[in-house]
């Protein structure tokens, strides 16, 4: 009789282990989904956060980064979202505008002086206010990330707006851009990061604008014999989730997990610092474009050919924004 008992206690605690085992071992997984190079500065704050989580949450969260547009390029990433088939992402702040206007500031050209500047505005309570600029769509923005000033790249020398002239520019989904390329008398064309470089090579397009850490680790430079050194505009990224995701999360996750990337986007933001300074290096070294220095007075005119752009959006970003941003160079 005893031999029965314990018999069925045996079974009750196999399938009492197994119920238990079977509720632990379902990880809640983040696909983090971008479009860069695992060896940038949104790259490696990616692999950061995967990391941390790993270390933090072991089997609980299990972080699953697809870098070079492998899982979604930016146009379709933030309704895949939506819908549920991706958890975080960072397009580019440029990339937002058909969900909210206001993150257009940072396409206004000659809008910070350096990095500095962008980044005390972010941290601002004008610039943190913004990541919830998307919460009646379903988006809610979690922190910045930092890649750098943008330079113009060409087939031929750019040296004043004039030279520009009549050249295809590769540009973001921004009309903002758009509108900045048109200013120049240029043919502005929207298309995916990830058809840059043929664009490049075939000569389809004679020119872009990117950050050093782009134009290298796409190897923009090996296809443009010429950099101009505008600083003319951002790139920088916004993490993004939605809020459905975010909100399910269990109230004892969510802040490590939000910890991870506050400190994967520190991370980052070093990386992006080094990578300004040592990728552009890295592209004089390789000898294969020629970076072009502006004089004060080239400078001067390509603000003055640009900067009319602000005026045009003003009405839809706020001149409130506009002047909280522009204060950040002070
Ligand atoms: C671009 O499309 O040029 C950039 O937004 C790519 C990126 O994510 O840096």
């Amino acid at each position: 009789m005893f031999g029965k008992v314990s018999k069925i206690l045996a079974v009750t605690a196999v399938s009492t282990m197994l119920a238990v085992g079977t509720a632990v071992a379902a990880p809640i997984v983040i696909k983090f989904s971008h479009v860069v190079a695992e060896n940038t500065p949104k790259g490696q704050a990616a692999n950061k956060f995967r990391d941390l989580v790993a270390e933090r949450l072991g089997d609980k969260v299990v972080v699953e980064v697809f870098p070079s547009s492998q899982l979604f390029g930016d146009d379709a990433v933030l309704e895949a979202m939506l819908l549920g088939d991706v958890q975080i992402a960072a397009p580019s702040l440029s990339k937002f505008s058909r969900y909210t206007k206001s993150l257009q500031i940072f396409d206004l050209p000659f809008l910070f002086k350096d990095m500095a500047a962008a980044e005390k505005f972010q941290q601002s309570d004008a610039g943190q206010k913004l990541l919830n600029s998307m919460a009646s769509k379903g988006l809610l923005g979690l922190g910045y990330i930092h890649n750098g000033l943008k330079q113009l790249s060409a087939s031929k020398p750019l040296k004043v707006p004039a030279d520009a002239k009549g050249l295809k520019f590769r540009i973001q989904a921004s009309d903002v851009l758009a509108a900045q390329f048109q200013a120049l008398g240029a043919v502005p064309l929207k298309k995916p990061f990830s058809e840059v470089f043929t664009l490049l090579q075939t000569k389809a397009i004679d020119g872009q604008e990117n950050t050093w850490s782009n134009i290298y680790s796409q190897k923009f430079f090996e296809v443009q014999p010429y950099i101009t050194e505008s600083n003319h505009g951002l790139i920088d990224y916004l993490v993004v989730t939605s809020a459905e995701f975010w909100n399910g999360l269990p109230d004892d996750i969510r802040p490590v997990v939000k910890k991870s990337l506050d400190e994967a986007i520190a991370f980052g933001n070093t990386v992006a610092a080094q990578k300004a300074e040592g990728d552009k290096q890295r592209i004089i070294d390789s000898k294969r474009s020629e970076i072009i220095q502006l004089t004060p007075e080239e400078r001067a005119q390509w603000v003055e050919t640009m900067k009319p752009v602000w005026k045009e959006f003003e009405a839809e970003i706020g001149k409130e924004l506009i002047d909280a941003a522009y204060a950040a160079n002070n």
